[in-house]
């Protein structure tokens, strides 16, 4: 069985550093004393505040970055490097977040050579990607996951695919407190399965972590994480609350364990 995961994506809130020691200390006191041996959980803090939370995230939680630019250094005014985000201990980095696709009007190529250069330098993608509304009612949701993917495959060796982390996040479920079906999500996933499994082999696609994104709490996580066979969750109101993001941790936890007994692994 394969690693969960649960990524905390704090979007463009907590306003102050006072906010961020704030939501520190109480995130650190809710962590505290909590097994976590299956489920990684990241938090993925505004840039301002990446150091801040470098240093006081409890140590069982690894660090994300929201964005980042695909050339190394240069003029690019208001862009930040992969090494600055390295350098400073971040593992994870977000991309083609539906919020970056809409408000910054990020194309898939764009994202695609965000995607290696993060590979390059050896930090882990979060790869978002998901259909809107609209594109539903068309129809058309494989084909707009497929383009979504597509370029970021492409042209990458296994040893980097499989650094690769998806999040489907169905854009209108996203703020929203609406969530699919699980049948839904889980259709979702097959289609990123065959489509990353068509570029670089089915073994590669097996270890490849695939998540849902969405109007997650942790009442629904039985219908979107655990019914829908996905790999972790990735929360983004939710994770504005210590106490929910140490809850939801919990439960795929003790799920997974659960799970991994009764299969005898
Ligand atoms: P919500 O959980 O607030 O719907 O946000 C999801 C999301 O966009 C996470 O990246």
């Amino acid at each position: 069985m394969k690693q969960r995961y649960l990524i905390g994506n704090l979007k463009m809130n907590v306003l102050s550093v006072e906010e961020a020691d704030q939501y520190l200390s109480v995130f650190r006191r809710e962590m505290k004393g909590r097994k976590q041996s299956i489920t990684t959980t990241v938090i993925v803090p505004p840039f301002l505040y990446l150091e801040r939370f470098q240093k006081a995230l409890p140590e069982a939680v690894s660090l994300g970055a929201q964005d980042v630019f695909w050339e190394k250094e240069g003029s690019y005014t208001g862009e930040i490097s992969p090494l600055m985000l390295k350098d400073i201990g971040v593992e994870y980095v977000i991309v083609g977040h539906s919020e970056r696709r809409q408000y910054g009007h990020e194309t898939n190529e764009e994202i695609a050579k965000k995607v290696q250069a993060l590979l390059k330098w050896n930090l882990r993608p979060i790869l978002c990607i998901g259909e809107t509304a609209e594109e539903r009612r068309r129809g058309e949701t494989s084909s707009v996951l497929e383009a979504q993917l597509k370029g970021a495959f492409e042209g990458i060796s296994s040893l980097h695919a499989e650094k690769m982390i998806i999040a489907y996040e169905p854009r209108w479920a996203i703020g929203s407190d609406q969530v699919p079906a699980s049948e839904d999500i889980l259709e979702a996933k097959v289609i990123i399965y065959r489509m990353i499994a068509s570029v670089c082999g089915a073994p590669v696609a097996e270890r490849i972590s695939i998540l849902y994104g969405g109007s997650v709490k942790a009442n629904v996580l039985k219908q979107v994480c655990f019914d829908a066979q996905m790999d972790g969750v990735l929360i983004g109101r939710e994770s504005l609350f210590p106490y929910e993001v140490a809850k939801i941790a919990e439960i795929i936890e003790n799920y997974e364990a659960t799970e991994r007994e009764a299969v005898g692994r």
